[in-house]
């Protein structure tokens, strides 16, 4: 009868067995929660609203990698209730889905920008990012007047490209056009139909109040006025955000 607690004295008394089999279990363990999410296909749940950055969004969004506004920044409301009263709607996998590599961020020196966009007007943003402290008197961000020069149009096509290869499903159709529908965006006056075509939602502006170059900064406003707004929240009231 007591059979079992006698053979499981053995495993107790030698520690290789021992080492061996909790391998293995823990492997089990570990194997069963990890496996299903290499199939990401099941993993990111669709959303509707989600579609590849514009061009012009994506050139800024490159700029705020490589300025490395993560570094300051978060980029996702957390499924609290103190966050989801300060930011708004907390964000979803898909939100987050054609990000290479993706913004979440584990610092906040600053606000999270997860759900920044249309929050303040193209010129807040672009006089805050010229001089943040003109206008938050207490703010440290540094100033990124330098953004006002010219953007390099010329490698939009292959960051797009680099893009598809790593999943985003830009279309050929989207790649051949990208100089045009970055042009188009970032002049208000320009005939956008092309552009509205391919990208659902993408406003187009003078971000940075110049309408005679396309500058890095119309870029970089372009995404930060993009952010959060693909998703339509306008059916979940904050009481159901609460509940979740
Ligand atoms: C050294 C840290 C730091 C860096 C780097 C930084 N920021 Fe900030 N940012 C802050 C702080 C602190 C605030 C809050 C005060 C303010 O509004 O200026 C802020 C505020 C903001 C706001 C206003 C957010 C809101 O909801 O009111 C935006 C937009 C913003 N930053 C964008 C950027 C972008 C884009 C970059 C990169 C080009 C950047 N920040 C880099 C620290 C930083």
């Amino acid at each position: 009868m007591f059979r079992f607690l006698r053979d499981h004295g053995i495993i107790e008394r030698n520690l290789i067995l021992m080492g061996v089999l909790t391998l293995i279990t823990v492997s089990i363990g570990g194997l069963v929660q990890i496996v299903p999410l290499f199939t990401i296909e099941t993993t990111i749940e669709r959303v509707e609203g989600i579609r590849p950055y514009t061009p012009l969004e994506l050139a800024g969004r490159d700029i705020y990698v490589r300025e490395g506004c993560y570094t300051c920044h978060s980029q996702m409301v957390r499924p609290f209730r103190d966050e989801a009263e300060r930011y708004g709607p907390y964000s979803l996998a898909a939100e987050s889905m054609y990000d290479h590599p993706f913004q979440w961020g584990s610092k906040r020196t600053g606000p999270d920008l997860a759900r920044l966009g249309n929050k303040y007007s193209d010129d807040w943003h672009a006089a805050h990012l010229r001089s943040p402290r003109a206008l938050v008197p207490e703010s440290i961000m540094p100033p990124y007047a330098f953004l006002d020069r010219p953007l390099d149009t010329e490698s939009i096509k292959a960051r797009l490209q680099a893009q598809q290869a790593l999943g985003t499903p830009y279309t050929d159709a989207m790649v051949a056009n990208a100089v045009v529908d970055l042009e188009a965006q970032a002049r208000a006056d320009a005939d956008g139909a092309g552009l509205a075509g391919r990208y659902a939602k993408a406003r187009q502006g003078n971000f940075d109040g110049n309408a005679a170059v396309v500058t890095e900064m119309d870029a970089l406003v372009a995404y930060l006025q993009m952010l959060g707004t693909l998703v339509e929240f306008r059916d979940v009231t904050p009481e159901q955000v609460r509940q979740q």
